[in-house]
């Protein structure tokens, strides 16, 4: 009895992770994404930040914003920046506000927090291109890394991202 409510226990608590380059993020980590706290309240469109650059599939793409738990608080102003460690924020990108109403075919881009001191180029986030993980970066010296990072970088002063309580402030 004691041990069936144990293993119960740990298969429904989630373990904490730490992540590292070398033991990086995976989709298993954001599969439940839609269950997170949702950022925009509103789909983005347009180019709100006037940094997109065509990125995220473009100005006529409609967009929302995901984040996990560990990020909750730092994104909705109840914690200083840095997001903490084990943070992960997630973007959908429809092409069209007719593929958004489908919920049809996004494109998702993750942005994961890693150890302190993994990666002080990108202030220790790792980025991927694509939800299934195989494409990804940390610092400033990889392709993903330089790639995101180098107009993220644009959101230093909120720690590398655009969508977040300060966000229009
Ligand atoms: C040319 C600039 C640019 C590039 C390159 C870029 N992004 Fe972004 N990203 C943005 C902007 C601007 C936003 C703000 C939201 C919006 O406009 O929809 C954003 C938002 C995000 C968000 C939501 C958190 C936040 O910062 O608001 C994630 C996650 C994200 N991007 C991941 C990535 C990943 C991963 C890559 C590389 C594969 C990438 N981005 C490349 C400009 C860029």
């Amino acid at each position: 009895m004691a041990l069936s409510i144990l293993g119960y226990l740990t298969a429904f608590t989630p373990a904490f992770k730490t992540f590292t380059p070398s033991n990086p993020a995976g989709p298993e980590d954001w599969k439940d994404y839609k269950s997170w706290y949702k950022i925009t309240k509103e789909p983005n469109t347009g180019d709100p930040t006037g940094f997109l650059d065509k990125k995220h599939r473009g100005t006529s793409a409609f967009r929302d914003v995901f984040i996990n738990d560990k990020g909750k608080a730092t994104n909705v102003g109840d914690a200083e920046f840095p997001y903490p460690e084990g943070t992960i924020i997630l973007k959908e990108a429809f092409k069209s506000q007719k593929d958004y109403d489908a919920q049809k075919k996004p494109e998702l881009t993750v942005m994961v927090k890693m150890a302190s001191g993994s990666s002080p180029s990108t202030n220790d986030w790792m980025f991927y291109m694509g939800g299934d993980g195989k494409l990804s970066g940390t610092g400033m010296e990889s392709k993903w890394g330089k790639f995101c990072g180098s107009c993220h970088i644009n959101a230093i002063a909120t720690d590398f991202t655009f969508m977040n309580h300060k966000f229009g402030k």
